[in-house]
């Protein structure tokens, strides 16, 4: 059992497909739970609101504080795939993309730190094994992950002093609404394109949501004590194509 009951925890992306599970495991192993999205999902206490609204996420971290009466845990898990190589990329796209995965997690954990620095904390980042391994023709998706990636790093390293532990997890495919809408995108019928994707996984299958939520709860929870800036690659052994 992980060591997070009462712990108090901001999820955003909370009603999407990893953000779902990750607010039900942090729940079943105890922790109160604030989650966040454009729409209203499930958790103990929900703000709506988007994140590309500079001053929802300047405040949003002591606004879930005040809900549950302090903050030990914040998972920035919100985000968007843009998809298309650089000759395809408006300035609208550029923006939107850098302001969701990129910008709202750095005010999110501007604003959180001082509020977690005198008992410690836990922030976990979602970026992308392609943040760390690009792939093809999603080059502001990638650099977008690339710098949650190294934002991640960076503040692992610096609040460490203050007790407070920032990790990053990395998945590669993720059976949620995000992949399936690309498929969809392109003409394919979802199920039968994540069946072939399966088949490209040395463990057999893509990873479902709950598979990268146990290891936010992981790295959210003492059993990750001594893990600060570390990038932890969820891939079921398929390496970037
Ligand atoms: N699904 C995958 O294959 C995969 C792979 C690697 C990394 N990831 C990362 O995991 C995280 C979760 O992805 P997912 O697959 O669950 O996606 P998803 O699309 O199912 O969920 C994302 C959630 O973020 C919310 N969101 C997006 N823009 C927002 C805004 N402006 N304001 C407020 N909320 C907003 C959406 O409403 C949605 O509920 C993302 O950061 C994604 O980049 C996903």
């Amino acid at each position: 059992m992980q060591d997070i009951s009462g712990k108090r925890a901001l999820v955003t992306g909370a009603a999407g497909g990893i953000g779902q599970a990750i607010v039900a495991r942090l729940k079943q192993h105890g922790a109160v739970v604030c989650g966040t999205d454009r729409v209203v999902g499930d958790a103990d206490h929900f703000v709506t609101g988007d994140l590309t609204d500079g001053s929802f996420t300047d405040r949003l971290p002591a606004e879930a504080a005040e809900l549950m009466g302090g903050l030990d845990i914040v998972v920035n898990n919100a985000g968007i795939i843009t998809r298309g190589d650089i000759t395809q990329a408006s300035d609208e796209d550029f923006t939107r993309t850098m302001g969701i995965n990129v910008e709202a997690p750095f005010r999110i954990c501007r604003a959180a730190i001082p509020l977690m620095q005198d008992k410690g904390g836990a922030i976990v980042n979602l970026a992308s094994c392609w943040g760390v391994h690009p792939g093809p023709n999603h080059p502001l998706y990638i650099m977008s992950k690339a710098a949650v990636a190294s934002l991640t790093q960076c503040l692992g390293m610096d609040h460490a002093h203050q007790g407070i532990r920032v990790n990053g997890v990395c998945p590669n495919e993720v059976n949620t609404p995000m992949l399936r809408t690309g498929f969809a995108t392109r003409g394919l019928d979802p199920d039968k394109a994540i069946e072939t994707l399966n088949s490209s996984v040395p463990l057999g299958r893509i990873a479902e949501p709950e598979d990268i939520a146990d290891v936010v709860v992981f790295l959210a929870s003492d059993q990750s004590r001594y893990m600060c800036g570390a990038l932890l690659e969820v891939n079921g052994g398929k390496p970037v194509q």
